[in-house]
């Protein structure tokens, strides 16, 4: 079968390569899943490059690319309840290729017409939600969300708008590409006019500051948004892009009683265990649907990824997904 795989650590586009690989064989437990999309995301950049935490970390040779997607069940372990033929959704390993063998656990059940290219990257609509509820922003607060074009944040606004936040959302650049308008934000903030953050954000927020910030980028912008907050407010911080430091002072968190912390995946580390699985199909329910928006970059097939992963380097373009096969 076709597989993107990596044989040694680095940038994806320097490491990447096509393979014909064997059929992973079922196990006890597991299922064969026939891939229908598979997402790529700034994560899957840090797979490659060799700097996720274990034990997510390549295993060469072959070592195939993609952590999160979803497909078609097409063989059950023994042991499996999850019958052949549903489609399913997981982030675990080994998305980037046209089959994956998957631990039954890792399953998320998708009903059939729900749309390949959010099927693809449930971790960012998961993640979207948990980012605001980690933020501890409740209606009437201002809350600052940095890399606004991105699908985490685009969908994290959409869900803060539910709960009657007031989201500012911050790019480096407004793209015309994305309709950011789409996520009810109260105000998009875009750096490359100059403008000095602190005294836009006074005067967006009339003089209340930001209750919190969802911040996906780091850099000096952050260091900027910490001496941007109101008192007993929280910093969640969700992913560095920038490859820049930023400098505070212990005054600047001490004096705003700032709370710093940091968001891992919720099913990174462990499948979602089944107290999870109403929340789940609620989210899945809730997110079906046009009104519910993910900038969409396009389709590409596992042939042509090169194109596609130099695709979603670009900025503002929306998120690209791999169609592997129908549904
Ligand atoms: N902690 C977790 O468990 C977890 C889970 C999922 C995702 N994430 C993180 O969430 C973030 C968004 O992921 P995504 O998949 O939604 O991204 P995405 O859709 O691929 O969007 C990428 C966007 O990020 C911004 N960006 C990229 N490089 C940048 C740079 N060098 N400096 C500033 N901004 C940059 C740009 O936004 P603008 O054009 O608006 O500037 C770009 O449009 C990433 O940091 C990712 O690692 C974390």
């Amino acid at each position: 079968m076709k597989a993107i795989v990596l044989n040694r650590i680095g940038h994806p586009l320097d490491v990447l390569e096509m393979a014909d690989i064997p059929e992973p064989e079922v196990k006890e437990g597991t299922v064969l899943v026939r891939m229908v999309s598979s997402s790529i995301n700034p994560g899957d950049f840090l797979f490659t490059q060799n700097l996720y935490p274990a034990p997510k970390r390549p295993v060469f040779p072959q070592q195939v690319a993609g952590n999160h997607g979803a497909g078609i069940v097409i063989k059950t372990g023994k042991g499996v309840v999850i019958p052949a033929g549903s489609f399913v959704a997981f982030s675990y390993a080994d998305t980037w290729a046209e089959q994956a063998v998957i631990p039954a656990e890792w399953l998320i059940p998708l009903p059939a017409d729900y749309p390949v290219e959010k099927a693809a990257q449930l971790v960012n609509l998961i993640t979207g939600w948990d980012l605001v509820e980690a933020s501890g922003a409740k209606a009437g607060d201002w809350l600052a969300i940095t890399a606004a074009h991105s699908a985490v944040s685009v969908i994290a606004a959409q869900f803060a708008h539910r709960k009657g936040i007031n989201t500012i959302l911050i790019t480096r650049k407004k793209s015309s590409g994305i309709d950011l308008g789409k996520t009810n934000a109260a105000a998009i903030l875009d750096l490359s006019s100059g403008n000095i953050i602190k005294e836009q954000l006074q005067q967006l927020t009339a003089g209340k500051g930001l209750k919190a910030v969802i911040d996906n980028v780091g850099g000096p912008v952050t260091g900027e948004l910490i001496r941007s907050m109101a008192f007993g407010s929280r910093l969640v911080i969700n992913g560095g892009m920038s490859r820049e430091r930023y400098d505070v002072h212990n005054l600047d968190i001490l004096l705003s009683g700032l709370v710093i912390s940091s968001y891992v995946y919720r099913y990174f580390f462990a499948p979602p265990p089944p107290s999870d699985n109403a929340w789940l199909q609620e989210l899945v329910q809730v997110t079906a649907g046009d009104d519910f928006y993910i900038p969409f970059g396009g389709f590409n097939t596992l042939d042509d990824f090169k194109e596609a992963i130099a695709g979603s380097e670009k900025p503002g373009t929306g998120k690209r997904i791999f169609t592997i096969s129908a549904v």
